[in-house]
């Protein structure tokens, strides 16, 4: 039986040109600034992003973690959105590591912060306070329906934290997925921000890395910070070489993936016993709910399972499911279909 697995976009598969491409990489001692791939990979990805220049990490979690140490000293702060990704899942780097302190503010349904909540939270010359320094914004909204941000609402940000003397940091792990969904070039989502993180390893469908982007003065900071992390790596071409491609040949077809993530909504919203909006789905995130007590969420799991069907439970009675390169509509069908007969047997 194939298994459609639609818990993440991360459990994608290089595609034949990536492993090709890995397999004839060029390769060099990256510590020493000598891997002719990773080279080149760096300046394609600082061009496709807008800034002057770029680094290649290990994660996503790496990316923003490399970034936030880059901007802020010990002691100082970062106002983040309490469903960030980076606040809920990459294990308290900030603060484990570089004794930064995290302040959270509602995001609102649509992954965005109040421009108003924002100013509020910015401290002021007071000696109890710690020194506010960074805005973390995140692009697309993972827990926020997998949003996408507009370039206007991240201008006025940015323009924020420039009145007050702050800089912005993008989590743009899925940046391409809010470009193709918003049908805008990416820049013009990243024109205003002083630091970007992006991943290789979502729906681009590479097999690792992620990228930190910023000026030439940015980058050669977030170095240092990378290595501080263990994240020197030496014949990094290996993971450049997939990455190449998937700038290259990846980004036009999430809309693919957005296309199949409404259908699947649509799906979903026609069978009793299942809540969802099928409005909120714009890029390849669908979150869809329990509508009664019929059956609990771990019993949907397994007999979704049972089937040869992947979700993620990500609450009591919510589920994720993630669209991506190796989900067709056929397997959309099928899931609809299998999801239709699980409620029916409740
Ligand atoms: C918005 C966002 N940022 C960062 C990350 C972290 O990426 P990684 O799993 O590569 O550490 C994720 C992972 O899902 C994510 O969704």
């Amino acid at each position: 039986m194939r298994t459609i697995d639609l818990r993440s976009d991360t459990v994608t598969l290089p595609t034949p040109a990536m492993r090709e491409a890995v397999y004839n990489a060029e390769l060099g001692d990256d510590v020493f600034g000598e891997d002719p791939t990773v080279n080149r990979f760096e300046q394609m990805a600082a061009e496709r992003i807008g800034k002057q220049a770029s680094l290649l990490v290990a994660s996503g979690t790496m990316a923003n973690l490399v970034c936030i140490l880059t901007h802020c000293a010990r002691g100082e702060e970062v106002i983040l959105g309490d469903r960030s990704h980076t606040f809920l899942y990459e294990s308290g780097g900030m603060s484990a590591l570089g004794g930064i302190h995290p302040h959270t503010i509602s995001n609102q349904p649509d992954g965005t912060m109040r421009l108003e909540d924002i100013e509020a939270a910015i401290r002021g010359p007071n000696v109890h306070f710690p020194r506010t320094r960074l805005i973390c914004l995140e692009n697309t909204h993972n827990r926020c329906y997998g949003s996408a941000l507009p370039p206007e609402y991240i201008d006025a940000v940015a323009a924020l934290a420039k009145e007050h003397g702050l800089s912005v940091h993008l989590d743009g792990a899925r940046i391409f997925n809010a470009a193709v969904a918003l049908g805008v070039d990416a820049k013009e989502l990243t024109r205003s921000v002083d630091s970007v993180s992006f991943c290789l390893s979502k729906g681009l469908s590479a097999p690792v890395g992620s990228v930190v982007c910023g000026t030439s003065e940015f980058i050669a900071e977030a170095r240092r910070s990378r290595k501080v992390l263990g994240g020197g790596m030496r014949q990094a071409g290996i993971i450049a070489a997939a990455g190449i491609t998937a700038l290259e040949e990846m980004v036009d077809r999430l809309a693919e993936d957005h296309k199949n993530a409404r259908r699947l909504a649509k799906g979903i919203a026609a069978i009793g016993g299942l809540s969802i909006d099928p409005e909120r789905v714009q890029t390849d995130i669908v979150y869809f709910e329990l509508a009664g007590n019929r059956l609990t969420a771990d019993e949907l799991v397994t007999e979704l399972g049972k089937k040869g069907i992947k979700i993620l439970r990500v609450g009591p009675s919510r589920f994720r499911a993630v669209t991506h390169y190796g989900i067709s509509a056929e397997d959309i069908d099928l899931t609809v279909k299998a999801l239709g007969e699980v409620m029916k047997m409740a």
